[in-house]
């Protein structure tokens, strides 16, 4: 390939600038960094669009995507102060998430490099949500306890180097974010459920003692004994006519399903002797749950590595890191990457990379 020869080839900047890609579900966005250091960051929601219908659909997220990326890199690479000439390589999410939302970033990366002759990198979205963590702290350094987050994963895994992990417990149903959105449309709020929840249970009081989840083994979750726990509260109530408070049950579910993250990661990272305590995914833009892992971090003495909220939820600033650290590994895609729907997380127990 025309551009991964020229790649190994070229001598090695030391801090080199790439250009992140992501388009897997409602966001289009482009962000470049240099080295670590976050140069520029776009983001391009159709989440407006989206909630008209209560959840993403697919088609509209494809077409919404189609036209935003290329304001998304065009402003991203300016937004940097650069040229598309001072790009080192372009990093795309391949996967996991809605295969035509996913081709459209694809196709624009896989153009845009071979244009420019750089390596094209092929990015793993939820590699890129534990990646965010080396953007918000520079120092950060393996090996780390890491808490994932989001609307399609929920676990805790083990960084042992820079690209080798080992999953140490995940959930056995629903995600996090899945539980949110869930509960959300239970209480009747819009898409997007979780920040929906958390805005009403500020509101209410975490007073409904709904069970813990999963009290049993290891760093391992459950979601769906709650979930079915606030179905039940509510209809329970609605049929006999009992008042309740939607904002208690907001608050209540938001306290049980953030506490067992944060007592499992913790416990996780703990037992595994690490320093530090990393965080990402869109349920981590959770205020509450921020706020818990700062108290138990704290508690047990770990530094706790949280990116912004902003680079919880999804964007092209952790496609960036990730691609960065495949760049250091000297591991480039070619034009034959395909787009992935789903991308396993790996074995329990095993270390993969
Ligand atoms: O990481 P993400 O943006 O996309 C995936 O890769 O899945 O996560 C989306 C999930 C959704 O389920 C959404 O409801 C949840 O993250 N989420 C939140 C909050 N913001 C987003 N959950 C709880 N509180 C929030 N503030
Ligand atoms: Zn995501």
């Amino acid at each position: 390939m025309r551009y991964r020869e020229r790649a190994l080839c070229a001598p090695q900047k030391e801090e080199p600038v790439i250009l992140g890609i992501e388009s897997s579900c409602d966001e289009t966005a482009a962000a470049v960094i240099r080295g670590r250091r976050l140069l520029s960051s776009v983001i391009l929601s159709s989440a407006a669009e989206q909630a008209k219908y209560g959840g993403v659909v697919p088609e509209i997220a494809s077409r919404a995507h189609t036209d935003a990326i290329g304001e998304a890199v065009e402003r991203a690479v300016a937004e940097a102060g650069l040229t598309p000439a001072s790009l080192d390589a372009v990093a795309v999410t391949y996967g996991a998430g809605l295969l035509g939302a996913l081709l459209v970033g694809l196709s624009f990366a896989k153009s845009y490099a071979f244009a420019l002759g750089i390596p094209l990198i092929g990015a793993d979205h939820i590699r890129g949500h534990m990646a965010a963590a080396y953007l918000a702290d520079p120092a950060l350094e393996p090996p780390f306890v890491t808490l994932l987050a989001s609307g399609g994963h929920t676990a805790v895994i083990y960084t042992e180097s820079y690209t080798r992990f080992e999953v140490l417990g995940s959930t056995r149903d629903d995600a996090a974010g899945e539980a949110f959105d869930k509960a959300a449309r239970v209480l009747g709020l819009p898409y997007p459920g979780g920040p929906n929840i958390e805005k009403l249970a500020r509101e209410g009081e975490a007073c409904i003692p709904f069970p813990k989840m999963f009290s049993g083994n290891g760093y391992d979750f459950s979601y769906s004994g709650l979930k079915t726990a606030v179905i039940n509260y509510c209809h329970t109530k609605e049929q006999k006519g009992e008042a309740y408070s939607r904002a208690d049950v907001a608050a209540s579910f938001q306290s049980a399903a953030c506490g067992v993250l944060a007592e499992r990661a913790v416990a996780a990272a703990k037992a595994k002797g690490v320093s530090a305590l990393s965080a990402g995914g869109g349920v981590v833009a959770n205020g509450f749950l921020r706020g818990l892992l700062q108290e138990k971090c704290a508690e047990a003495g770990l530094r706790l590595v949280l990116p912004e909220k902003k680079y919880c939820t999804d964007n092209a600033a952790m496609i960036a890191a990730e691609g960065l650290l495949q760049y250091r590994a000297r591991n480039f895609a070619d034009l034959t990457l395909n787009a992935c729907a789903h991308i396993p997380l790996g074995k329990k127990g095993k270390i993969v990379g």
